[in-house]
């Protein structure tokens, strides 16, 4: 009974999800069908559903995400080159365990039960670069375990209960040698007392032998002194709220987390930001400057009511902003400066409001053409109430032959076209507001910014 519910379940959220089908195509729905197997249903157990396997860009992928495993199968094929295993019950990392998936180059094994990973655990995976062992329940592991992993470049600890003590010196030793650049990164210890929140990066190694002695050695066990509250668990941050994907694209997954601000610590080479579905009301400058690989960014159903001007910046190659369902009146002046090239904007659900404010707005699409829009529509005023707010504006110029005039002599379609070069500068130095207006506008109005600089 329990194997068919899942199974419906998961037949039912396949067909529910409209990315998977067209992405990865016939290729998967040729080839799966390695794990089946009803007559081995005894020695699986709960091992129920048979893994995916599709191609996409020339490598293998064997997604066996959601499964209930507890370990790897030795029927799977052996030639892939990406195994995905995130949310499954997997506990133990056992000697091994991958040694026959020798052409592995990512493995993702985040969101199990890991408590532990034996020494060889990772042995014959020469050609892995990255492995993710987020949102786990490691405490401690030893260096060892990456030695079989020369081409290692990418390495995913956070959002683990790192025990802070000496039997953790040699990783983390490793993790902060220069060359460990994104191995590690975000993962915090969570105990002792007096560490809890240090990122293992950070730690002071040295210390990490010498204070497991000095607790030791505290009488009463160091307990009874309670030092201050530490200031890191605070603020919400990316890395242990939300899940992050790394394969097929990076994805950060932070739908549905009550969030009220942006997460701080947002990683750096994220495509994907999913921030839908929270209480988020204001966005604030810069907040966004380090995801600058970013290409679809969703915020759709917050209650965001407020966004300052700069709070998109760095979001040179955003394709795709998802603004719907919102409290959003106008944009300010100046906010989608930064989007050089943007696609879609989905602005539906929200209630804009028809006056002189929200030409900002127009006037920036005018000049955007290559951005389609949705949901652009007055809530108010009453007299205004469901229309186009392009209509709004075109009765408004209608009115006022002087903004027509401006409007009809002004060919440019400037910012769009911004050079590679152009965009990589303001994404460099991202300071200078008055840098980051497209030319159009640079154009019409040089000498106001003349003498905004003198002043
Ligand atoms: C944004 O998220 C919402 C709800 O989570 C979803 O319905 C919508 O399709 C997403 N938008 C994009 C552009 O992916
Ligand atoms: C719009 O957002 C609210 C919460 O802000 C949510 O309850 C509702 O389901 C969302 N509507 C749609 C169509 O996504």
């Amino acid at each position: 009974m329990r194997l068919l519910t899942t199974l419906l379940l998961f037949l039912l959220l396949r067909s529910a999800e409209p990315r998977r089908g067209p992405r990865v195509g016939a290729a998967e729905r040729g080839s799966r069908g390695r794990v089946r197997g009803r007559g081995r249903a005894g020695v699986m157990r709960r091992q129920i559903q048979e893994c995916k396997e599709y191609m996409e860009a020339g490598e293998k992928y064997l997604d066996c995400q959601d499964r209930q495993l507890t370990t790897v199968m030795q029927d799977w094929p052996k030639d892939i080159q990406h195994l995905l295993l995130a949310r499954n019950k997997i506990q133990v990392l056992r000697d091994n365990m991958f040694s026959q998936f020798t052409q592995l180059k990512s493995l993702d094994l985040q969101q199990n039960d890991i408590s532990m990973v034996e020494d060889e655990a990772f042995s014959g995976l020469s050609q892995l670069t990255t492995l993710l062992l987020q949102h786990n329940r490691l405490k401690t592991a030893s260096e060892d375990i990456l030695l079989p992993l020369p081409r290692l470049t990418y390495l995913r600890l956070y959002d683990n209960p790192w025990s802070c003590q000496c039997s953790l010196d040699s990783l983390v030793r490793k993790l902060q040698v220069p060359s460990s650049r994104n191995l590690g990164n975000y993962a915090k210890c969570a105990d002792p007392f007096l560490l809890t929140g240090q990122k293992l990066k950070k730690l002071r190694v040295d210390s990490l032998c010498e204070d497991d002695n000095q607790v030791d050695r505290r009488p009463g066990g160091g307990d009874g002194r309670r030092p201050r509250p530490q200031p890191n668990k605070l603020k919400p941050e990316a890395t242990s709220m939300c899940h992050t994907y790394m394969f097929p694209k990076p994805l950060l997954d932070c739908s549905s987390k009550d969030l009220n601000h942006i997460p701080s610590e947002l990683p750096s080479d994220i495509v994907k930001m999913d921030l839908s579905r929270n209480s988020i009301k204001h966005l604030r400058p810069k907040q966004f400057l380090l995801s600058k690989d970013l290409k679809l960014l969703n915020l759709s159903s917050n209650s965001l009511n407020h966004i300052d001007t700069a709070a998109f910046a760095g979001l040179l190659y955003l394709r795709e902003l998802d603004l719907s369902n919102n409290s959003l009146h106008y944009f300010q002046y100046g906010v989608l400066e930064d989007l050089y090239f943007l696609r879609k904007l989905s602005l539906g659900n929200n209630p804009w409001i028809c006056d002189y404010n929200i030409h900002y707005l127009i006037y920036w699409l005018k000049h955007h053409p290559g951005v389609s829009y949705t949901g652009l529509f007055c809530s108010e005023p009453q007299e205004f109430r469901g229309w186009r707010v392009e209509d709004y504006v075109k009765t408004y110029n209608g009115e006022c032959p002087k903004d027509k005039q401006t409007g009809g002599t002004d060919t440019g379609q400037g910012g769009q076209g911004g050079s590679d070069n152009d965009a990589q500068e303001v994404g460099e130095t991202g300071e200078g507001q008055g840098e980051q207006l497209p030319r159009p506008l640079k154009e019409k109005k040089p000498k106001r910014f003349e003498i905004i600089r003198l002043s």
